[in-house]
């Protein structure tokens, strides 16, 4: 069988499987979603947020891009990042990276990667910004695992300096905001940070009258 038929064909057959499990679960899930959770991990194929979570259709409300970026200026991010907090109102937005990342891998090396390379600029700031820590590690694996670490850290305060998580912090006492590891190694999730409403944030970044 050619391997997009395949898709099509495991289609039918899981469909049929969540109404033997669950009959109304397609009746349900078509009047309206209701996630508590918006993740934003890497586009990797192997870390997809419903799987790893075991987590159903109509939990997590899902961005994904290159090295699980939160860039502000990101009109897709920004407009995912306002439905989810703002209209849908998820109590968390968890920013999911992983070990092993490419994107990160290509961010370190001098290779060009034409129209990446402004995608990955990111991820050079993040290393410049953790340079002195992250140079000091000698070994470019254990550097490696941890530029993708601090690389989640940022993401997680990049979403902390945004208006739209500061109105909703103000306007609803949430969301908590979550970063997490993944290592493909064992496909355990490691939590890296956390910061809420009450997190001490920069004041250069805050906004008041919201
Ligand atoms: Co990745």
């Amino acid at each position: 069988m050619k391997n997009i038929e395949r898709l099509i064909s495991q289609n039918k057959s899981w469909a049929q499987a969540q109404i033997d499990r669950d009959p109304a679960f397609f009746e349900r899930l078509e009047a309206a979603q209701k996630p508590k959770f918006l993740w934003i991990g890497c586009s990797d194929s192997r870390v997809p947020a419903t799987e790893i979570t075991g987590a159903l259709p109509g939990e997590i409300f899902v961005h994904r891009n290159i090295a699980n970026l939160v860039v502000h200026t990101d009109l897709n991010l920004v407009s995912v990042l306002e439905y989810a907090v703002h209209h849908l109102k998820v109590k968390h937005v968890i920013v999911c990276g992983h070990y092993g990342c490419g994107g990160v891998e290509a961010a370190v090396s001098q290779k060009s990667f034409g129209i990446l390379n402004k995608w990955l600029r990111n991820i050079k700031d993040v290393y410049r910004a953790h340079g002195e820590e992250l140079s000091s590690l000698a070994d470019p694996r254990t550097r490696l695992r941890r530029l993708v670490e601090v690389n989640v850290e940022e993401q997680v305060l990049n979403l902390a300096k945004m208006e739209s998580i500061q109105k909703a912090w103000k306007r609803r006492n949430a969301p908590l905001l979550h970063g997490w590891v993944y290592d493909l190694h064992d496909g355990i999730i490691h939590r890296l940070i956390q910061l809420g409403p009450d997190s001490n944030i920069d004041p250069l970044y805050l906004y008041d009258e919201l």
